[in-house]
């Protein structure tokens, strides 16, 4: 039940539609104003009266139902009050029968979705600065599958360049098997990193590199091997981050594989005239639209980044018909994506405004920049560690007999670096802080994890003494109790605005959201030592908060321990 859009279905004002309407109602700050609020300011201009007498006449001609049982108004407002009893007892009925399937939706049927993140490089570090894209969009699979999308995960791994002569011959120089057998992707670092400060000046390494780079795309069999085992100890290791950050992949067609696929794009851009020359380089004016123009051949005949993610887009397109695909991509890649989504535009693809940036702000440590080349960099997998050493420590403080410490302790601190990728909006930048992400008191996932299992501990607790949840009749919650209810009653929405605005921080938002306001309840009323049907209903409300929070962290790759 949307009750801003049956609010907004019973109004007639002239010169407004329902939609402007809807667009006005919001939620007063506190209850005892009521659920929710007509503001009639901008009203005033259109119906040319003031707002206290516009709210006056909509409160009286408002004509209340089982839904909303009184309209009221009060200082250029008109309060709606719902009806408290059928709410709750549609509310909770909902989420206890449907369970791990509340919030769900079938919207999404029969519509696909394309979601290209993490997208690693091959052979370099897998960084702090990798962790937005790779949970935002993770967090984004699980929030359009959840609505019933078809979703097809793609990382586009970053697979193809001159780096990779690079390696080569630094391997050919320093490296052997033993060293990539126990060295592992850090071996392939230091190896990356000590051509770029040993070789730098050396022209004949130089050379010899870029003839690996020739040999690697001549299929040469020596060069291939050694690229493909940088490939595969690269893969290996990801995936083991990816298992436990929850994250995964239907394809992981990357740059390379669109080798074969670049050709007809700069065909078909030469036929439509789009290609043009400019100091011995293929370009795509895009002067007429504000942009510099998109590199497509350098002029040694190369393709670039932009050359194959036009392949990638039209190969996409061709494969999964996607009715949307997104690029969870760093805000640094705006122009790219500008330019990219224009060509593809120019080059009369009516599709290219399903095609979405989906822009995010940079993560930092408090000890600032990073520097691939020079190899001073954060490597997620140690943050990620660390935060779980130090939930460790956390809980053994807190709760030094609490069993399996050690799995306790790996979710809260995986969820804790997660939800703190998550929280903000996504184009905000951040400073990662452990103390802050790990935090009981603050807006953290270890806060909405502890308030489960004050949940689950309170529904064990009952269910030892025979008592279990139910719904009874007619039931009037308070104030606190009615607010939890608000909050389990929003879960459905947030999540499809989240999928519309490409925003799961308001899943996170609203965890935190309902967890105060759980605990608030768990504070103002006693529940175990309740009497008759108010502790049937409390424990209800225990049940359904649980479940409501389990399915938000769960979109958002978050797991729950039962105890903490
Ligand atoms: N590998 C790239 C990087 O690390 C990101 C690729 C994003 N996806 C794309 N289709 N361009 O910067």
């Amino acid at each position: 039940m949307d009750y801003k859009e049956h609010i907004a279905g019973k109004m007639h004002i002239d010169g407004m539609s329902e939609e402007d309407i809807l667009s006005l109602i919001a939620t007063p700050p506190t209850s005892e104003m009521g659920d929710y609020a007509l503001p009639c300011f901008k009203l005033a201009k259109i119906m040319r009266r003031s707002p206290a007498i516009i709210a006056q006449e909509l409160a009286s001609s408002y004509e209340t139902d089982d839904v909303i049982c009184s309209a009221e108004a009060m200082n250029g407002y008109v309060n709606f009050r719902v009806n408290k009893k059928d709410l709750t007892k549609a509310t909770l009925s909902e989420i206890l029968s449907k369970g791990e399937g509340y919030g769900a939706d079938t919207v999404g049927e029969g519509k696909t979705i394309c979601i290209d993140y993490s997208s690693v490089n091959i052979a370099k570090p897998f960084h702090i600065g990798h962790l937005s894209t790779t949970v935002i969009g993770s967090a984004l699979y699980k929030i359009y599958k959840f609505l019933g999308y078809n979703v097809v995960g793609i990382n586009h791994l970053g697979d193809y360049g001159t780096q990779f002569g690079k390696l080569i011959c630094a391997y050919k120089h320093w490296g052997n098997e033993d060293l990539l057998e126990n060295g592992g992707i850090h071996a392939i670092n230091d190896l990356y990193v000590r051509f770029n400060t040993e070789a730098e000046d050396n022209e004949e390494m130089q050379k010899e590199a870029r003839e690996y780079f020739r040999l690697i795309e001549n299929h040469d069999p020596e060069a291939e091997r050694l690229f493909n085992r940088f490939k595969d100890i690269t893969l290996e290791y990801v995936k083991k981050i990816y298992a436990r950050l929850n994250v995964t992949f239907d394809s992981y067609n990357g740059e390379r594989f669109y080798t074969d696929k670049m050709q007809p794009v700069i065909d078909e851009l030469q036929e439509k005239g789009l290609l043009i020359e400019s100091n011995g380089a293929k370009i795509v004016d895009l002067e007429p639209y504000g942009m510099p123009p998109c590199l497509i051949l350098r002029s040694d005949g190369a393709s670039l980044y932009a050359t194959r993610d036009l392949a990638a887009a039209m190969y996409r397109k061709a494969t999964y018909d996607f009715d949307k695909c997104l690029y969870v991509v760093a805000y640094q890649q705006n122009l790219h994506f500008r330019q990219i989504f224009k060509v593809i535009e120019l080059m009369g693809r009516p599709w290219y405004k399903d095609l979405v940036h989906v822009a995010f702000g940079m993560v930092s440590l408090e000890d600032g920049a990073m520097s691939t080349r020079k190899g001073r960099v954060v490597w997620l997998e140690d943050v990620i560690d660390k935060c779980i050493q130090k939930a460790y420590d956390v809980i053994n403080e807190k709760n030094p007999s609490l069993e399996n410490k050690d799995q306790v302790a790996e979710t809260v601190g995986l969820g804790a670096v997660i939800f703190g990728a998550l929280y903000n909006s996504r184009i905000k930048d951040i400073t990662f802080s452990y103390d802050k992400v790990l935090s009981f008191e603050g807006e953290t996932s270890v806060y909405v994890q502890y308030t489960c299992a004050r949940a689950n501990s309170v529904l064990s607790k009952a269910a030892e003494s025979g008592l279990y949840p139910s719904v009874p009749e007619g039931y009037e919650p308070n104030v606190s109790e009615f607010d939890v209810i608000k909050g389990l009653a929003q879960l459905p929405q947030v999540i499809k605005d989240a999928a519309e605005k490409y925003e799961p921080s308001y899943v996170a938002r609203f965890a935190v959201d309902l967890s105060q306001k759980f605990n608030k309840f768990y504070i103002d009323c006693k529940i175990l030592t309740a009497e008759g049907d108010t502790r049937l209903f409390r424990l209800a409300l225990c049940r359904a908060a649980l479940i409501t929070l389990k399915n938000s962290m769960t979109l958002l790759g978050i797991g729950v321990p039962d105890r903490m």
